[in-house]
């Protein structure tokens, strides 16, 4: 049960998505296979560009995550390739339990504000992101008295508080939440967080339940990364929709974090991928989706090896083209189940506020660091701006 992300194709969306092909058909036209002229200045080159958001769909979102810097529209640049592109976001980190309750009992709801205002303001659907990790959660969490582990009750205490205060706050405001946040190990056991050891395996239960209690009218959905590379581990992700259904407890929604490479997932990993979700009855969504173009870091701490940083001065031709392609390839597989899919959501605006550089330069998003559209951004607007046949049984 989706909160108006289904509707019918109005007139509207019709004249807008044909006034974005057309755009699209000119802007081709007038700078070949790239999409700006260079030299522009971004907002400007911004302005000339067809809106992913008008391209996309009828029922689906296209977001991004965005930043403080973002939110409390301090990078105006950002903020206009925002508005004018996306109709969600997410939050990068401001909703995360050690941004909200960094010490027990005491609540900040400053800039999680300011989040909600910005994509309420423009009309577009803001996610919460994320109830329940074992990832940036402070310690005092877990904690017991003398240096023992909090107890089963204590821990659900302390979930049901921070879940009920939170999701309460921004009720009907905020359209659906992660509730549960990477629970899985790549084998699809369940990870040894420190909420599965002190509450047991329905800690995740629990969590859906007290967001339920808090918002009845929320989307909830369960979200994690490689379930497009592990089958191992999507059998897990699936096994987690159907132990919450028999439980009756409602779910809406799986989000595949989509954090690819150029060599995997493949577009029939992706294909396979939203089939076997789809089949539980829940929607796909991809939910932090960006491609790292670098070999790995190495150990952390240690100098990185050489040959490990080899974009710093600028992406080749071949690799940006390679780039373009792969984004394609899969977006060709996202309309394809273009009605199991609900929302695509990018990790950040442009490379240059990725969490993937780390140190590194790397170029895993649409935008470049000069906030200009990179060839990876034409193709998926020439995908979307004709997309391919359903699939069949749809
Ligand atoms: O806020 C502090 C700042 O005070 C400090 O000076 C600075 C020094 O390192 O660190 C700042 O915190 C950083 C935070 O991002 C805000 O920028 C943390 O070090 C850094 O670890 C943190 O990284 C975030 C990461 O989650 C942490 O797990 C990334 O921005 C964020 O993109 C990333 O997002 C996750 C999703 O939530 C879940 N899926 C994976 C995805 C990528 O890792």
């Amino acid at each position: 049960m989706f909160r108006s992300t289904q509707h019918q194709r109005s007139p509207d969306i019709e004249r807008r998505r044909l006034t974005s092909a057309l755009t699209v058909a000119a802007a081709a036209a007038f700078t070949g296979a790239r999409w700006m002229p260079s030299g522009l200045a971004p907002s400007v080159a911004a302005q000339g560009a067809p809106a992913l958001k008008e391209l996309a769909p009828p029922g689906w979102l296209i977001g991004v995550a965005i930043n403080q810097n973002q939110s409390d529209a301090r990078d105006s640049i950002a903020v206009d390739l925002i508005t004018r592109q996306f109709n969600s976001i997410s939050p990068e980190n401001l909703l995360k339990f050690e941004s909200v309750q960094r010490q027990a009992g005491v609540f900040t709801f400053d800039a999680q504000d300011r989040y909600v205002a910005f994509g309420r303001d423009r009309g577009m659907a803001v996610i919460g992101h994320t109830l329940v990790w074992h990832s940036q959660t402070p310690a005092w969490v877990w904690a017991g008295g003398d240096g023992v582990p909090a107890d089963r009750a204590t821990l659900l205490e302390r979930m049901r508080t921070h879940i009920t205060t939170l999701v309460g706050r921004y009720k009907a405001r905020i359209r659906g939440w992660d509730v549960v946040n990477e629970a899985l190990n790549d084998d699809g056991t369940l990870r040894d967080s420190p909420w599965r050891r002190g509450i047991g395996d329905d800690y995740i239960a629990k969590a859906f339940e007290f967001a339920r209690e808090a918002d009845p009218g929320a989307e909830l959905y369960y979200n994690d990364y490689n379930l497009a590379t592990r089958p191992d581990k999507r059998a897990g992700a699936i096994r987690i929709v159907k132990d919450l259904q028999q439980r009756g407890l409602r779910i809406d929604a799986v989000g595949e974090q989509g954090h690819w490479r150029l060599n995997s997932p493949s577009p029939a990993d992706i294909d396979r991928t939203i089939t076997e979700l789809r089949a539980t009855g829940v929607k796909v969504m991809i939910t932090e989706l960006d491609v790292n173009l670098l070999p790995p870091a190495g150990p952390r701490g240690e100098p990185p090896p050489p040959g490990s940083n080899p974009y710093a001065n600028g992406l080749p031709d071949d690799v940006q083209q390679t780039l373009a392609r792969y984004y394609a390839d899969a977006f060709r597989v996202f309309l394809k189940h273009r009605d199991d899919i609900t929302r695509v959501t990018f990790w950040g605006v442009s490379d240059g506020d990725s969490w993937l550089n780390r140190g590194r330069v790397n170029h895993p998003l649409l935008w470049d660091r000069q906030r200009q559209p990179k060839p990876a951004f034409g193709e998926v607007v020439r995908v979307l701006a004709s997309p391919p046949a359903r699939r069949a049984g749809n």
